[in-house]
């Protein structure tokens, strides 16, 4: 009996140990639940990115957020303004429709994120040489650059697998509302910033 006496002993410690952490289990689970019961909330409420269903409706965050259709509207009609604005002398303007441009693809990030690799060299490659060109304002370089990114557009275009729209020299701005022919310098816009700097 006596070499058993250690057992006897481990016993109530045992217990003790075992009933802790069975509590800390339930505290855990209780969290858990806590947690699951908030995120069921906010999802009811704004849906999830990864596409579960909105208040029991067929739509999501990532189903309403803008993937390319939306946002090469934007891209493209800034994109065809910024040719009149450097023709016209209004660098600040073509300087800042480059900058709100490239932003209008923000929206790809989220839905979008294979392609990203894609966008951010095609501006590197095409958009900085010619942001150089609207800070130098050298028109004659200006046009070069234009035509080779027209090219650039249509490439990512037929390699995504819409060889059919493609784009070319704007034949009139998107907005006409706009003075282009005000004379700026690219540094009027705020928020310009060299390539590279
Ligand atoms: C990274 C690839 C990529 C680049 C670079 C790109 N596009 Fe696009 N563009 C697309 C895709 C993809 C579509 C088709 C829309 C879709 O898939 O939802 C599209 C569609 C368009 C549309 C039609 C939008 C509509 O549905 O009304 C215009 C206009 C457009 N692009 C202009 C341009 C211009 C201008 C450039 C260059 C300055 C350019 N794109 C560069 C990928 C690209």
């Amino acid at each position: 009996m006596k070499k058993y006496r250690w057992v006897a002993l481990l016993i109530p410690v045992l217990a003790v140990a075992l009933l802790a952490a069975g509590c800390g289990t339930s505290q855990n689970q209780n969290q858990v639940a806590d947690l699951q019961q908030r995120v069921g909330a906010i999802e009811n409420k704004v849906g999830n990115v990864e596409g579960t269903p909105f208040n029991g409706k067929d739509v999501s965050i990532l189903g309403t957020t803008p993937k390319f259709a939306i946002t090469m509207r934007e891209y493209g009609d800034r994109f065809s303004d910024m040719y009149y604005a450097a023709k016209g002398g209004n660098w600040a303007l073509a300087a800042y429709l480059d900058h709100y441009l490239r932003a209008s693809l923000t929206w790809t990030k989220v839905t979008k994120p294979k392609e990203q690799d894609s966008i951010k060299s095609f501006h590197q490659s095409y958009l900085d040489p010619l942001l150089v060109t609207v800070a130098n304002k050298d028109l004659p370089a200006f046009m070069t650059q234009y035509q080779k990114t027209i090219e650039g557009c249509n490439g990512c275009h037929k390699a995504m697998g819409y060889g059919f729209i493609t784009v070319g020299l704007p034949k009139a701005p998107a907005d006409t509302h706009f003075d282009y022919n005000q004379k700026t310098t690219a540094t009027d816009f705020k928020e310009f910033v060299m390539p590279g700097k």
